[in-house]
């Protein structure tokens, strides 16, 4: 298939890179900490690699599986390196306590991830709707997607159907604070009943 770098160790670089492992992507891992990176390119297999921080990513799909504290010098950090990627921004810009965003309309994360790219770089916001543990069951999930980048929304589109996800694009970059906003709903629904193991996702009647 294709190869798909991460940037990050965590959970979400967990979940993800092993569910595109499995559907046969080739996952590059790029962590500050090198050491968890390479324990994670270890843990996934697949012929999965470990790339230095700040490089030149390997894929033409980025994904920032990053927090959201630390995105924006992510990307200063990699600077030109990131020239002419797809950025996948994940992140949920939660306050303490999630009860609402550290966003605003117009200023979202993902628009504070583009104006901090290079021009050429087009923010795709995905993933931040899915739970790592629901990611990890390799379920049939809607993902909801916003981006300006008709050419990298169709990128991040294929590659969500790759995973056997139904990729359903939400509009332009603005959107992104719509789905950020989103992600308090789905915690609220998580914490009050519905519990961890839920996905957002649209009907058609
Ligand atoms: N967990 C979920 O279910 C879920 C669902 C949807 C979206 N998200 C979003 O996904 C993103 C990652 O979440 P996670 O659960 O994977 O978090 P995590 O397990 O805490 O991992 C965070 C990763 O970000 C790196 N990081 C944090 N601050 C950094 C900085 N200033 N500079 C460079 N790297 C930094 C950490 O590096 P080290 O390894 O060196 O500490 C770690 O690899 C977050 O934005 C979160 O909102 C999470």
């Amino acid at each position: 298939m294709t190869t798909i770098s991460i940037i990050g160790a965590g959970n979400m670089a967990t979940a993800i890179g092993t569910r595109a492992a499995k559907h046969g992507h080739t996952i590059e891992l790029m962590n500050r900490d090198t050491a968890k990176a390479q324990a994670l390119a270890d843990q996934i297999g697949d012929g999965a690699t470990v790339g230095a921080f700040g490089a030149t990513p390997a894929g033409d799909i980025v994904i920032m599986a990053v927090l959201y504290s630390g995105a924006v010098d992510v990307v200063g950090h990699y600077g030109d390196a990131l020239a002419g990627k797809t950025l996948i921004d994940i992140s949920n810009p939660f306050n303490a306590d999630i009860s609402g965003v550290l966003t605003t309309a117009g200023n979202s994360a993902s628009q504070q991830i583009a104006a901090a790219a290079p021009a050429d770089a087009h923010v795709v916001k995905a993933f931040n709707l899915i739970f790592g543990g629901v990611l990890a069951q390799d379920k049939p999930v809607d993902v909801f997607f916003a981006g300006d980048s008709a050419e990298a929304k169709a990128r991040v589109a294929a590659f969500l159907e790759s995973l056997g996800m139904r990729p359903l694009d939400a509009g332009g970059l603005e959107m992104a604070y719509i789905l950020e906003s989103a992600g308090i709903l789905l915690m609220g629904l998580a914490r009050n009943g519905a519990g961890f193991d839920i996905a957002l996702g649209a009907k058609a009647l």
